[in-house]
């Protein structure tokens, strides 16, 4: 069987038992994760509780201590150049460049890919992301929520099979993470798998298809939105009935898991 033909059933993303630690601090204690191509999952946790290392080992930047990784049936350390062919990863902090124009942020990543016609692909992308009328402008006059898009649109280019959006929106207004939120489900109508972590419920619960809660360095929770939901205790009876939040999902795991 060739490798193709291999990874073409895999998952997207497989994790097991992985571990790991900043001298005494043990931030993953034994992470399982399996993640289907083409869904978004949202990867939900509180500050510090282990998001980006996660996303730095299963993207090759950052090493396990112990257990295994795989992105689309390929090894995170035995086959990293692989993997880091079929990913692209975008951070918290813009990586755009704010002296160029959005279309040519565009050009300089097609060209580094060694694509042909950058300026189509560039065009393309200003198309697909809104920023048709903005790219023209040097990046430094966008707003925050337009600069988190092109970074999107950027980390696009060369087809990706998996993207990875650690907090993609923390740090934008209420009006940047509307604009992120469409660019998300952009990237994922075209099947591209979508890993994005988040601190907010309700960001996990808008865009993915599933929830995975990382807590005490473990995913104690990991379904749809409506499992999720099914955890929780009945509701008693109220005057007005209340669907319960994730919010609620999220809380009374932690709380039951804590105890
Ligand atoms: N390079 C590092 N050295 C030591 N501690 C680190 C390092 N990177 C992260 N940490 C600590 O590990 C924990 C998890 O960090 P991180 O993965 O960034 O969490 P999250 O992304 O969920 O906020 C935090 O307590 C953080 O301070
Ligand atoms: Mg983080």
């Amino acid at each position: 069987m060739t490798i193709a033909t291999a990874t073409q059933a895999a998952p997207a993303i497989a994790v097991a038992g992985l571990r790991k630690s900043y001298g005494e601090l043990e931030v993953l204690r034994g992470v399982d994760l399996e993640i289907e191509q083409g869904s978004i999952v949202a990867l939900l946790g509180s500050n510090g509780a282990g998001k980006t290392t996660l996303v730095r080992i299963l993207s090759t930047l950052l090493k396990a201590d112990t257990g295994e990784a795989s992105v689309h049936g390929l090894d995170v350390v035995a086959d990293a150049a692989a993997v880091r062919a079929a990913i692209s990863l975008t951070g918290q902090f813009a990586a755009v460049d704010g002296m160029l124009t959005g279309r040519e942020n565009l050009i300089m990543v097609a060209q580094l890919r060694h694509l042909a016609h950058p300026a189509a692909i560039a065009d393309s992308m200003l198309h697909r992301f809104s920023l048709t009328e903005a790219g023209g402008r040097r990046v430094a006059t966008y707003s925050g929520g337009m600069q988190r898009r092109l970074d999107i649109a950027m980390s696009l280019i060369g087809d990706p099979r998996t993207i990875f959006l650690d907090e993609p929106t923390t740090g934008l207004d209420p009006e940047g993470r509307l604009e992120v939120w469409d660019a998300i489900k952009e990237v994922a109508a075209l099947g591209t798998t979508v890993l994005l972590t988040t601190q907010y419920l309700d960001e996990a619960e808008h865009l993915a298809n599933r929830i995975a809660i990382l807590h005490e360095g473990r995913i104690i929770v990991d379904g749809t939105l409506a499992e999720l939901k099914a955890l929780l205790p009945p509701a008693e009876v109220e005057y007005v009935e209340k669907q319960p939040s994730l919010e609620d999902a999220f809380l009374a795991v932690v709380g039951a898991k804590k105890n």
